[in-house]
């Protein structure tokens, strides 16, 4: 694979309902390397992938993702909102995408989602099925609320874990290392030719979000990240096959 590495956003929402599995094979066909997932937690403690904590933006149901149980939100569409075409799209489990993703040569990105709602747990079931399903190497766990990546740690050391920040953090490698990250994530507004240089030398991923306009695109791999998180992983393909 030729760096920098394309992680699909949710997929690739442009071309289909973010952050379900027809949006997710559709990233791998429009050239994605990778792909990106939000994880949250069920009533009753099974893990989904959806972005917003509440249902309302993404699917046909209302309320919070965590007081509904599995069964609940799988009777729910999560693709009409998009177009007709995409109706009958269900919330993916996470178990449904790593046994999509198992055997493949994919990089995989999991965010622990961090707002309103805490899922105590979260991080022990989702190690638990990485494992299940033999998805450990090619995966980093993400999120903005790094003591849920430091938890990750306390895990499972090997686990690969990226800190999610936006713009404003003095020399955010120091501190990624301190809580014993592999990656950054940063907002790409962040990544410059200023702090790029001490980005590389600590050795940890660079790999910035959301990268979506083309120009955008050449100014991160000028830079040399390691992977870029894209909405429009079709056009981040032909810009770096040079089309
Ligand atoms: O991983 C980068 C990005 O997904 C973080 O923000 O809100 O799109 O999940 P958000
Ligand atoms: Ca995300």
């Amino acid at each position: 694979m030729m760096f920098p590495a394309i992680i699909g956003h949710r997929g690739v929402p442009h071309l289909a309902p973010e952050n379900t599995m027809a949006s997710f094979k559709l990233a791998l066909e429009s050239g994605a390397d990778g792909l990106e997932t939000d994880v949250q937690m069920t009533k009753d403690g099974e893990l989904v992938l959806i972005h917003d904590e509440l249902l309302e933006r993404t699917t046909d149901g209302t309320g919070l993702v965590a007081t509904h149980t599995l069964g609940e939100l799988r009777a729910l569409d999560a693709g009409g909102w998009f177009s007709p075409e995409f109706k009958g799209e269900r919330i993916p489990t996470l178990r449904e995408f790593l046994e999509f993703v198992s055997g493949r040569d994919l990089l995989v990105n999991i965010e622990i989602k961090s707002g309103v709602v805490l899922y105590p747990g979260i991080e022990q079931e989702l190690i638990a099925l990485l494992r299940a399903y033999g998805v450990t190497e090619n995966v980093i766990i993400s999120s903005f609320n790094h003591y849920s990546l430091v938890a990750c740690k306390e895990i499972d050391g090997a686990i690969k874990t990226g800190i999610l920040y936006m713009c404003g953090m003095v020399n955010p490698w120091v501190y990624a290392k301190s809580i014993g990250a592999d990656a950054l994530h940063p907002l790409f507004y962040s990544v410059r030719s200023e702090t790029i240089g001490g980005m590389k030398d600590s050795g940890l991923l660079i790999n910035p979000y959301t990268v979506d306009a083309p120009r955008d695109m050449r100014n991160m791999i000028g830079l040399g990240v390691d992977s870029i998180i894209t909405n429009y992983c079709d056009v981040l393909r032909r810009i770096k096959d040079g089309d």
